[in-house]
């Protein structure tokens, strides 16, 4: 079975105090296994957004627990958070986000920077993350010189670049035709079969057939949970797999 690979329990975020105080997430309590494909819906300002930041190590909690791979990093420091995001999560945004004065190449292979890998074997690796989306020959060009859905495969490719095994998205169609948001879900039904975790943020129920679990929350909470797959079903991470092949082999002899 796999195990939790994220805990969050009693986790709020507050902003302002006294008479402006509201809460973007209130006692928000939620356990996730290692293979998981989670979709989370709901209406716009209920703390979506929020909850994947702080997923994320991008923001943090006013108060609660939360627990990455068994470790408590709610209270750790900005400077261990970052080294954590760069090796554990990849983000993938609604409007994409790559820079854009960086070509497709450099811009898939900035995350590697902060996993301290050597420029020309960065350029190696994210060269060869674009030629798994297809994008291999427009590897120079940059993010202004390609379509909406070639974009959106590009900091896909971003986001793997560092064989993270968490990947968050936000609303990662948002702004693509139904055929580019098609492929990019197509995209990120082979990371998932991988072994990897995925949750992500989405407005179009059509999507929710992609995902193990759908999660509607309503003002900072949840509102229903539903697992469409049991976790004794769920993709088991590559590695595993391989260990377990290794095992069988060496019996057979
Ligand atoms: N910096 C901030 N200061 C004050 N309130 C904030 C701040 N950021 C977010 N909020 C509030 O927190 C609540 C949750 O915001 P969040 O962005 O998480 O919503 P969301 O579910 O992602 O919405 P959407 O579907 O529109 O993207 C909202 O009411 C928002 O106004
Ligand atoms: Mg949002």
């Amino acid at each position: 079975m796999n195990e939790n690979i994220i805990e969050l329990k009693g986790l709020t975020k507050r902003y302002g105090y006294g008479d402006t105080e509201s809460f973007a997430l209130k006692d928000f309590d939620l356990t996730i296994k290692r293979g998981e494909f989670i979709m989370i819906m709901g209406p716009s300002g209920c703390g979506k957004t929020t909850l994947l930041n702080i997923i994320g190590l991008l923001d943090r909690a006013t108060s609660g627990e939360y627990t990455l791979n068994g470790e408590d990093v709610a209270g750790i420091s900005a400077r261990r958070q970052a080294r954590l995001r760069a090796k554990k999560i990849g983000f993938i945004f609604q409007n994409f986000n790559l820079i854009q004065d960086l070509s497709a190449l450099e811009n898939v292979a900035l995350p590697l920077v902060y996993i301290n890998q050597p420029r020309t074997v960065r350029l190696k690796n994210a060269s060869e993350a674009l030629r798994r989306f297809h994008l291999q020959e427009k590897e120079y060009y940059l993010p202004s010189q390609l379509s909406g859905g070639q974009q959106q495969r590009a900091a896909i490719a971003r986001a793997i670049v560092s064989d993270p095994e968490i990947i968050l998205a936000d609303e990662p169609t948002g702004n693509l035709d139904s055929r580019s948001s098609n492929i990019v879900m197509e995209e990120l039904k082979a990371i998932h079969e991988e072994g990897n975790t995925i949750i992500m943020v989405t407005h179009n129920p059509a999507l929710t057939v992609y995902a193990t679990r759908v999660i509607n929350m309503l003002d900072g909470q949840i509102d229903t949970d539903v697992k469409t797959v049991a976790d004794h079903n769920l993709p088991q991470p590559i590695e595993v797999k391989v260990k377990k092949r290794k095992h069988r082999s060496r019996r057979k002899k």
